[in-house]
């Protein structure tokens, strides 16, 4: 499957952190050795949240060299994409669910320069998205319903992580997203997955770089178990 050449990632999500004091709490998982930085951008109307715009994004890109990993939960992701392009996003990431061209969407995306996902709901089938999955740099798969930080993982999800890490090459990225920390990291990372994207489990840890470090040995242990080496 190919998913030992996908390096193991771990994407902290803001969403969790204390929007006071974000210059730190960047820091601190910059500091810790995080990946990306996911941001998540909700529009009150895909989902039934407001969170952070582009403002906050231009602002978090003065404070850090880490790639910064735009999730789009947004009815209209092609009118806002060049916006969060602008303000300092590598990555741009859509919902198939409001995608009625979704090759379309993509180049709309990819020609902002910027690297481009596409991202599916706990009820939307792995099939929806494995005509595209080939024009994506990553796919998210959300084992929550998106809108909330905090939720419980939907194990439900899992054999679609194993459908979709079967078919993605080892320079694109496979990203969970929602519920995952230390009791759910094993069973992702075993189904496939090399890049967990954390919200509670890091900023709302006392000591959010230990809470890092924890979730990346406890995923690359997953992964050496899932896939001795011969
Ligand atoms: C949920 C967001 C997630 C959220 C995850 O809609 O897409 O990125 O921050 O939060 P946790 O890790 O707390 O489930
Ligand atoms: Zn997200």
């Amino acid at each position: 499957m190919g998913k030992t050449q996908r390096p193991i990632q771990i994407a902290p999500s803001v969403l969790a952190a204390d929007f006071g004091h974000l210059a730190d709490a960047v820091a601190t998982v910059e500091e810790a050795g995080a990946d990306l930085l996911h941001l998540d951008v909700m529009d009150g109307h895909f989902v039934p949240n407001l969170s952070l715009g582009v403002p906050v994004v231009a602002s978090i890109r003065k404070l850090t060299d880490l790639p910064l990993d735009v999730h789009l939960m947004i009815t209209d992701p092609a009118k806002y994409a060049p916006a969060f392009a602008d303000a300092g996003a590598d990555n741009i990431t859509f919902h198939i669910e409001v995608a009625d061209q979704p090759r379309k969407l993509i180049s709309q995306i990819r020609d902002l320069d910027v690297r481009v996902g596409v991202s599916l709901n706990p009820g939307t089938p792995p099939e929806d998205v494995l005509e595209i999955v080939a024009d994506v740099d990553l796919v998210l798969v959300m084992t929550v319903w998106p809108g909330f930080g905090g939720q419980e993982f939907i194990a439900d999800c899992l054999p679609k992580i194993e459908v979709l890490a079967g078919q993605i090459r080892a320079d694109q990225m496979l990203q969970v997203d929602g519920g995952i920390d230390e009791d759910t990291t094993i069973s992702v990372v075993t189904a496939g997955a090399d890049t967990l994207v954390a919200g509670s489990a890091i900023f709302g840890s006392r000591e959010p770089g230990a809470a890092l470090h924890r979730l990346r040995q406890m995923a690359l242990d997953a992964r050496a178990a899932a896939e001795p080496t011969a």
